[in-house]
């Protein structure tokens, strides 16, 4: 299949959920709007659509892991808009409209955020009513760890510790493979554990994702240096002025894009014992890495 195509049925899948399962109602004035506000601003979905892309190697039916695709992409929304606020990376443009706490205030920004981060761990909670609980189990501690302070958290802490500091390049990965690569990692493994992937399987799903996360933060990084701010949808420029600690910050651009191409590579030879059937994950890997948005 086409990627293009397989992606836009992948989006509509999880967009589909995602109202679902977003209350409508307007008992409480703000914060379920502000939620959906975020939620359907125009993200890529990479994340719930690598987590289905792993799945779908390993299981046919994808309806009853929905909520868990859902809830992944809600953490990341809530980490968008915490990471917009003015005491963190204070943006005012994301996913193309203006950021939450723009529209909202800082307050319901923040509230906003704790909104979809609780929910999303209730989403998942109830995806053991019919999957298999204690894979259930599995997949929610691994996105509690993921997001904490061993995985995102502990990166959006160094991240912001180390504005305007000299870092090296031990740290820079180390902040990447935390603030970014943790999520989109355990967006694969988990995909591959509610499809009963063999630990061994497990590994090599865990390796590809792994490279690609932090490929995604280098490219995420280059993007923020000679980017196209239409095309992003959030403004260019603002990781120099910050004195971000980004990859650019302590390598050339070309050595930034040959390293972003060795990862890709490596992450394409954790396909190869799958043969035919990681095709859509290459092609995805591809979208991620030679991308403009
Ligand atoms: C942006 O993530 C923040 C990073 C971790 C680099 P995406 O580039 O996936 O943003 P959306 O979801 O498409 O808006
Ligand atoms: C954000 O990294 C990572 C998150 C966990 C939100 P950035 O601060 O570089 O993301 P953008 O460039 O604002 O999307
Ligand atoms: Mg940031
Ligand atoms: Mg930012
Ligand atoms: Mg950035």
């Amino acid at each position: 299949m086409d990627i293009e195509q397989y992606l836009q049925e992948k989006r509509k899948l999880i967009d589909e959920a995602l109202d679902k399962f977003l209350p409508a109602d307007n008992q409480l004035p703000i914060i379920y709007e502000s939620m959906r506000y975020s939620v359907f601003a125009g993200g890529k979905r990479l994340r719930p659509v690598l987590f289905l892309a792993t799945a779908e190697l390993f299981r046919e039916d994808l309806e009853g892991i929905l909520p868990v695709a859902c809830a992944i992409e809600l953490i990341h929304t809530y980490s968008l808009i915490h990471d917009d606020l003015p005491a963190m990376d204070d943006d005012d443009l994301r996913r193309g409209m203006p950021t939450n706490h723009k529209v909202y205030g800082e307050g319901f920004a923040i509230l906003t955020g704790d909104a979809l981060l609780t929910y999303a761990f209730e989403l998942i909670a109830q995806t053991a009513e019919k999957e298999d609980k204690s894979l259930v189990l599995r997949s929610l501690v691994e996105i509690a760890r993921a997001a904490g302070t061993e995985g995102m958290i502990g990166g959006q802490t160094l991240d912001l510790f180390f504005e305007g500091k000299k870092i090296d390049s031990q740290t820079i990965k180390d902040i990447h493979r935390r603030k970014t690569g943790a999520l989109i990692t355990v967006s694969a493994r988990t995909g591959a554990i509610l499809g009963r992937a063999s630990e061994k399987e497990l590994a090599l799903v865990t390796g590809y994702a792994r490279a690609l996360g932090l490929a995604f933060q280098i490219v995420d990084d280059l993007l923020d240096l000679t980017g196209d701010e239409q095309k992003l949808g959030k403004r260019v420029g603002t990781d120099r002025e910050r004195g971000k600690a980004t990859f650019p910050a302590i390598y050339s651009e070309e050595e930034c894009r040959k390293m972003v191409v060795d990862l890709y590579t490596e992450a394409l030879e954790y396909l190869v014992p799958f043969k035919q059937r990681g095709e859509m994950l290459k092609k995805l890997a591809d979208k991620l890495v030679f991308r403009e948005s």
